[in-house]
């Protein structure tokens, strides 16, 4: 169970060690792909504030398809090499975008979207999907973000066999 009233004391480096607790609990006892990546991005919505949409694409056919999130509908579809998760894709590597405006490409799925970050979803050297978080504000996503939703999706690959999303 989320105890809230806990995190509001945290730091935000305590915040994401809990996060990562939380993901590792609901993992460890339900085996149901559906419900741990529901439950995935319920968690990053409850423990990271200031973020407006959180949630998975999963790449099918070249294809990254909208999966479990949190947030406004978005896109359906995002091919490869286009937009920020797109880019996550074909470099292998997370975007941490300050400003979505200047990241030529962006697909806008929210107007009120400012900035964003996507984690490749890589296990054994292939790509799954991307995990994607955006936020209102300016520059919300640092290194320290990025080194913790890295560690989140490290979590994930522990534990979900992408191959059945
Ligand atoms: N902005 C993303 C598209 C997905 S939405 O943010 C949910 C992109 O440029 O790939």
């Amino acid at each position: 169970m989320i105890k809230l009233s806990a995190v509001d004391k945290m730091t935000s480096e305590q915040k994401y060690k809990y996060m990562l607790i939380l993901l590792e609990g609901q993992l460890s006892s339900e085996k149901n792909n559906i419900a741990n990546l529901c439950n995935a991005t319920a968690i990053i919505k409850a423990i990271m504030d200031r973020v407006n949409w959180a949630g998975f694409y999963i790449l099918r056919d070249n294809t990254l398809i909208l999966g479990m999130f949190q947030g406004l509908p978005a896109c359906n579809r995002v091919k490869i090499g286009e937009g920020v998760c797109g880019a996550a894709v074909t470099k292998k590597e997370p975007q941490l975008v300050e400003n979505v405006h200047d990241f030529l490409g962006h697909i806008a799925c929210d107007y009120s979207t400012n900035s964003e970050i996507v984690i490749p979803i890589i296990k054994d050297d292939i790509v799954y999907g991307v995990l994607d978080l955006d936020s209102k504000e300016i520059g919300r996503f640092t290194k320290l973000e990025q080194r913790y939703l890295v560690e989140f999706v490290d979590i994930l690959n522990k534990y979900i066999d992408w191959s059945k999303v």
